[in-house]
């Protein structure tokens, strides 16, 4: 919809977000990703390459992990949104942010939330093998610059047995 001026409208949305019920008006042009950390301060979800490419931005819509760079917040209306800032109980770290503390799993950390985010999903997802190789290209659509691959699979193997 558009209003006198030509100008987009915003739309009204509920989103479950991290527990949370928040109800948000947004333009129908604002990508998921742009109205968490912009308008609702969870700057937590990192923004790389804003084209699908990096993972940086993945959230957990409905338990799937989603690139919020490509996918418009009003299409969201009622879906539950997990953002890394939702990973923890309180003040205890989930499994995969505590295997990715002990197996030193970042280096400079921008990819960390998008790693961990999609980390949280392999979790519960038992069509994907248990070999590092089958975790390595699961996660293969989290780029990480700093090249901490390794330490990345050898926590999700630890949070995946621990799990
Ligand atoms: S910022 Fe979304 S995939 Fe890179
Ligand atoms: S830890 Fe630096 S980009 Fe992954």
């Amino acid at each position: 919809m558009k209003d006198a001026t030509n100008m987009p409208v915003d739309v009204a949305i509920d989103l479950r977000i991290n527990g949370k019920m928040t109800q948000l008006d947004v333009p129908p042009n604002v990508v998921l990703l742009d109205a968490l950390r912009d308008r609702l301060g969870l700057t937590g979800t990192k923004k790389g390459c804003d084209h699908g490419q990096c993972g940086a931005c993945t959230v957990l819509v409905n338990g799937e992990a989603v690139n919020s760079c490509l996918s418009l917040a009003v299409t969201h209306d009622g879906d539950d949104i997990t953002t890394v800032e939702g990973l923890a109980d309180g003040e205890t770290l989930s499994p995969v942010q505590q295997a990715f503390l002990d197996h030193d799993a970042f280096q400079c950390g921008y990819c960390t939330p998008g790693q961990m985010v999609s980390a949280t999903e392999l979790m519960h997802n038992h069509a994907v093998g248990d070999t590092d190789a089958d975790i390595a290209e699961a996660m293969s659509g989290n780029i990480c610059r700093c090249g901490a691959y390794k330490n990345i699979v050898a926590a999700i193997q630890s949070a995946r047995k621990a799990g």
